[in-house]
């Protein structure tokens, strides 16, 4: 059977039929896939109770992995559930049981409910995550997508041209600060030193320009913080509208693909008592979208 993508709303999103995740993917197939993944920016797969081994084959037959940290809070105490070339997205402790409300790894955790694009805050961001569904809570926790280049077209012709040369700050300490998570050690704050990132930036597999918003995104360059803030906020509430969003809802054995390139994500709260088991495998970009600052000599 060959592949099929039945689109689920008229901007973002499609339904994979006709590869089973199990069976290698043929080179065929993969072009077929990324051929799709620049078409709709989200692919979903229903029904595919892969194991991590089959996730991690078919991750790698798209692409090479993103190799840097991954789990920036369990990685400092050590608490691995899964092989570490995945990042853990569940909300659950090595024996499997859901984090205390007040843990701090949890509460770190949940900052994946603010609008994102996956590794913004790395010098080369993420291409594609591939996040598959093990377990899933009784209500709640849904995925949600909002397709950016569609944003960037929706912009009136004065903010795309304000927009264009503008280059932002992303950190980890930028998107934690906005729901007040500010405790961070100094090894912390080192390791979670702001990136530059283009503000638009153009896709390279379907030549279309797309706004590189995230919430790790904290400063526009040369300007006032206010106004960058400002700014930021009123792009991403425009190109979180809902006719730019497709919501995922989960069932075990659910894997859904996007592009960090052109879409932004964000999680959706859920009971924080039961188990939401959801792994994540993410592949690497290809370069930077801009050069990074000099460092500059003490
Ligand atoms: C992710 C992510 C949100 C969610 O896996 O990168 O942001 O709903 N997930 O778990
Ligand atoms: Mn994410």
């Amino acid at each position: 059977m060959s592949i099929q993508f039945r689109p689920i709303t008229p901007i973002i999103g499609a339904e994979v039929d006709g590869v089973d995740l199990r069976e290698p993917l043929t080179p065929a197939q993969a072009d077929i896939i990324h051929a799709g993944m620049d078409r709709y920016a989200v692919l979903v797969f229903h029904n595919e109770p892969i194991t991590n081994e089959q996730h991690m084959a078919f991750t790698l037959a798209l692409g090479a992995l993103e190799t840097t940290q991954k789990n920036a809070m369990r990685s400092s105490t050590g608490d691995y559930r899964l092989p570490e070339s995945f990042n853990d997205v569940s909300n659950l402790d090595r024996n499997n049981k859901p984090y205390a409300r007040d843990d701090r790894k949890r509460l770190f955790a949940i900052g994946n409910r603010l609008w994102h694009s996956d590794s913004s805050f790395k010098v080369i961001p993420a291409k594609y995550s591939l996040l598959r569904a093990v377990r899933t809570p009784s209500r709640g926790g849904n995925t949600e997508f909002a397709h950016m280049g569609a944003a960037y077209d929706a912009l009136d012709e004065d903010t795309k041209t304000l927009i264009e040369p503008l280059i932002c700050e992303h950190s980890q300490l930028f998107s934690r600060d906005l729901i007040g998570f500010r405790e961070f050690t100094d090894e912390e704050r080192v390791r979670f030193a702001p990136v530059r990132q283009r503000l638009v930036r153009t896709h390279p597999g379907n030549g279309r320009k797309s706004v590189y918003l995230s919430s790790h995104a904290g400063t526009i360059v040369g300007w006032q913080l206010p106004e960058a803030r400002l700014l930021l906020r009123d792009l991403t509430e425009h190109a979180t509208q809902r006719e730019f969003v497709y919501s995922h809802k989960w069932r075990p054995g659910d894997l859904v693909m996007w592009d960090n390139r052109q879409t932004m994500h964000r999680g959706r709260p859920f009971p924080p008592e039961e188990a939401r088991d959801v792994r994540r495998t993410t592949i690497a970009g290809h370069a930077p979208t801009v050069e990074q600052q000099e460092a500059v000599a003490a």
